[in-house]
């Protein structure tokens, strides 16, 4: 058998970091390594790379004033920081979040839920979609947080924070989107957004892993959750990680500087590859909304297939992809965001996750279409 190329196609679960930005950390392990927080030349170096980096992050997510941004060890994090800061600095109230969130939202709010705190977790539509309406009917006189995803991780769907932002605030209502998958994929603009908190991971923008940003916009009480040092203006206790920091500021100002045209032409291998597939194997649905989608998320359910059983024979074809959410993945439970969407069990269970990258090529989908379709058939008729 010839040797057959690997493809990834796991861009949602990660992504590679950019030469560019491998070449701009380099120096911030070896040569500029002084504590931001050190009064010495090498501790003023550190601080002047720290607080650069910060005004790229500003710049790639359409905000106004560098403080309004913070330094977090990724999505995780900013996600957390974002519903329990805004919780703990008011003591008590209600939340309102949706039921396809990602787990870094739905298990904070949870854990909210044990304080004392009341949460909502809306419905989506069949598409994935949150309904603006249904935010505005949930709001309450001591509704505190609304926490919407700009785009799910799991089926793409794009949604309509602008909207939903605009509700909130004029109902006072304090508006936190988790863009982690929407920054390079599609325009990120805080401030259009009608964000007041905004999360994101640089590692699914082509920097690194374990470094992201919490925009929190000037005004906004929000309680700390790591106490020590006086690090991020006394809101994140902890050493920064420049390195990473630095990475995180060059990749975002590649990601924005080339969003349009990597979308446009991911959405156009994305649309190949999902028509190709549906010509190609019979009874095979497409998960998540049909434009109102992240340019390179494919998510399908092939009945009559397991997707761990498919993901395993792509594996041994060269082909890297998911069957949920890559921080799921392991647990066999159906996917709480197809659920949500209102696949069967079944349905779920025989989802598969291809998600495009920005080096994403012609010759990688025309392999797909060429590897997958046989397998998919040969898994039926092991079953029937
Ligand atoms: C929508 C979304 N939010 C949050 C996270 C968590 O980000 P991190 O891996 O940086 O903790 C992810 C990661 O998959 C995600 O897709």
């Amino acid at each position: 058998m010839p040797a057959q190329s690997r493809i990834y196609l796991d861009n949602a679960a990660t992504t590679a970091c950019a030469p560019q930005v491998l070449e701009a950390m380099l120096p911030y392990f070896t040569q500029v390594y002084g504590n931001a927080s050190s009064v010495h030349t090498f501790g003023r170096e550190a601080r002047r790379a720290l607080e650069q980096a910060r005004r790229q992050v500003m710049r790639g997510l359409g905000a106004k004033h560098p403080q309004e941004i913070l330094f977090t060890s990724g999505g995780t994090e900013g996600d957390n920081w974002a519903l329990k800061g805004v919780a703990l600095a008011r003591g008590a109230g209600h939340i309102i979040t949706t039921a396809i969130e990602h787990h870094a939202v739905l298990h904070a709010c949870q854990w909210l839920e044990t304080q004392g705190f009341e949460v909502t977790y809306l419905p989506v539509d069949g598409n994935g979609l949150v309904s603006p309406a249904d935010v505005e009917r949930a709001l309450r006189p001591d509704t505190i947080l609304v926490s919407v995803m700009a785009a799910n991780n799991e089926v793409g769907t794009i949604q309509p924070v602008a909207e939903i932002g605009a509700i909130c605030r004029a109902r006072g209502v304090l508006f936190h989107t988790d863009a982690v998958q929407a920054l390079g994929a599609i325009a990120v603009d805080a401030e259009a957004m009608n964000a007041d908190l905004l999360t994101l991971s640089a590692h699914k923008f082509h920097g690194p892993k374990g470094v992201g940003a919490l925009y929190v916009r000037r005004g906004v009480k929000l309680a700390s959750l790591l106490h020590g040092g006086a690090q991020e203006r006394g809101f994140r206790a902890g050493t920064e990680n420049l390195p990473g920091i630095v990475g995180m500021g060059k990749a975002i100002e590649l990601a924005t500087a080339h969003q349009a045209e990597n979308a446009a032409r991911m959405t156009r291998l994305r649309d190949r590859l999902i028509r190709g597939l549906q010509e190609r194997v019979r009874d095979v649905r497409l998960n998540g909304h049909p434009t109102q989608r992240l340019p390179g998320n494919v998510n399908l359910s092939f009945a009559g297939v397991e997707g761990e059983a498919l993901l395993l024979r792509l594996d041994l074809a060269g082909i890297a992809a998911s069957s949920g959410s890559a921080c799921t993945s392991g647990a066999l439970d159906p996917s709480h965001v197809l659920m949500a969407l209102g696949l069967t069990e079944a349905q779920a269970q025989g989802s598969l996750r291809l998600t495009l990258g920005t080096d994403t090529t012609d010759a990688d989908i025309d392999a797909v279409l060429e590897r997958l379709p046989p397998i998919v058939a040969d898994l039926r008729s092991m079953r029937y």
